[in-house]
């Protein structure tokens, strides 16, 4: 490409190759820069596709927009298979909410009250139905609910075929890093470099280690279990979310820390919890144990938007657990953006203007 682009994207996890790929497919030039694309917290991420289970106290409005996004996943996914010729993975089996003890089971249902309390769809089951459901789970696991409309990908599937499309339509990445905003030249530069948007843009982006393991059932057939399942075990909360591939994805602490060492008391700690919930995992390959960075932010909730005081400068950021779910909806907004100049009202609580003047927060 000799000309000036359009659009560069600096970064290229799923929302930035996501951007790429919706604002090529529109026609614009487009240019995509990171020296090692889906390298960052997609490779660790688990790949739900939470609105649901993952809507916390106090944290609505990321909740709507979680919603948004899951709703146009299934769109998403038929859209991208069909531009990549790859598919990613979606599956929509549902996510069951489950407690081991009296006391996970209450920490659990005070959290799916206040769920339901929005109007979000998550059904308390009787045990008997629980189990009827995935009689992989333990006999003691004492209750839990179910959430339909909570579903997954895979995020290892995702990134390749977000690259497929987002080169198919005409996009073109540079194997490169950015170390300043200056060494680009385009249009619009788009900064979705996860924690890297913090000493790119000075928004209070900061990471947040998350350790991870991969099993892998015996002989290679699918889990004896199809829903996610995320877990409250004697106090530690954790998710497994079982593939076709006969993986089973085990996560994840949340750790206020910058490294990506794996440690033996998470592993021992995740793993306990997950064979407290569905003993058979304790037959399964353990094949990786490894750590990523969340880029969290004050609020907890992404950055998307102009930079204040940068024209020409957008920042799509601070997806935080989010990343995966929240794909569809930024990719959309963001080429929007481009396209019309105008924000979607949708933007309104995640501008990066909301931290002030005081930009750097970490
Ligand atoms: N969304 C799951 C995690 O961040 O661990």
């Amino acid at each position: 490409m000799l000309t000036r682009p359009d659009v560069a994207v600096v970064g290229a996890g799923p929302v930035g190759l996501a951007i790429a790929w919706r604002c090529a497919a529109r026609g614009l030039r487009v240019t995509v820069h990171d020296p090692a694309p889906g390298s960052g917290a997609s490779h660790v991420a688990a790949g739900m596709l939470s609105p649901v289970a993952e809507a916390y106290f106090g944290e609505h409005e990321l909740t709507g927009l979680l919603a948004e996004s899951a709703a146009r996943w299934p769109r998403f996914a038929a859209d991208l298979a069909e531009a990549s010729g790859a598919d990613v993975g979606y599956r929509a089996d549902g996510t069951l909410v489950v407690g081991l003890t009296a006391d996970d089971l209450a920490e659990a249902r005070r959290l799916w009250s206040y769920q339901q309390g929005l109007g979000l769809p998550i059904t308390p089951l009787r045990p008997s139905e629980l189990r009827d459901r995935e009689p992989a789970l333990a006999p003691r696991v004492r209750g839990g609910a179910v959430a339909p409309g909570d579903h997954q990908v895979d995020p290892r599937r995702l990134v390749p075929a977000l690259r497929a499309a987002a080169e198919r339509a005409g996009a073109v990445l540079r194997p490169a890093r950015v170390g300043a905003l200056s060494e680009v030249d385009a249009r619009v530069t788009v900064v979705a470099a996860g924690c890297g948007a913090a000493d790119l843009t000075g928004l209070p982006v900061r990471p947040v280690k998350g350790q991870v393991l991969r099993l892998r059932a015996p002989g290679r057939g699918a889990p004896d279990f199809r829903h996610v399942i995320r877990g409250y075990a004697d106090g530690e909360s954790i998710y497994l979310v079982p593939r076709d591939s006969g993986e089973v994805v085990v996560g994840a602490t949340v750790e206020e820390r910058a490294d990506t060492e794996v440690t033996a008391g998470a592993v021992l700690r995740l793993l306990r919890a997950a064979v407290d919930l569905v003993p058979e995992l304790a037959e399964y390959d353990l094949v990786e144990a490894t750590a990523g960075l969340r880029p969290g932010t004050p609020d907890n909730a992404p950055i998307i938007g102009s930079l204040p005081g940068r024209p020409g400068v957008l920042v799509a950021t601070g997806h935080h657990r989010h990343g995966i779910v929240l794909t569809p909806v930024t990719a959309d907004l963001v080429t929007e953006l481009i396209v019309t100049g105008e924000p979607d009202p949708l933007l309104a609580p995640f501008t990066p203007d909301r931290f002030g003047k005081e930009r750097r927060w970490n």
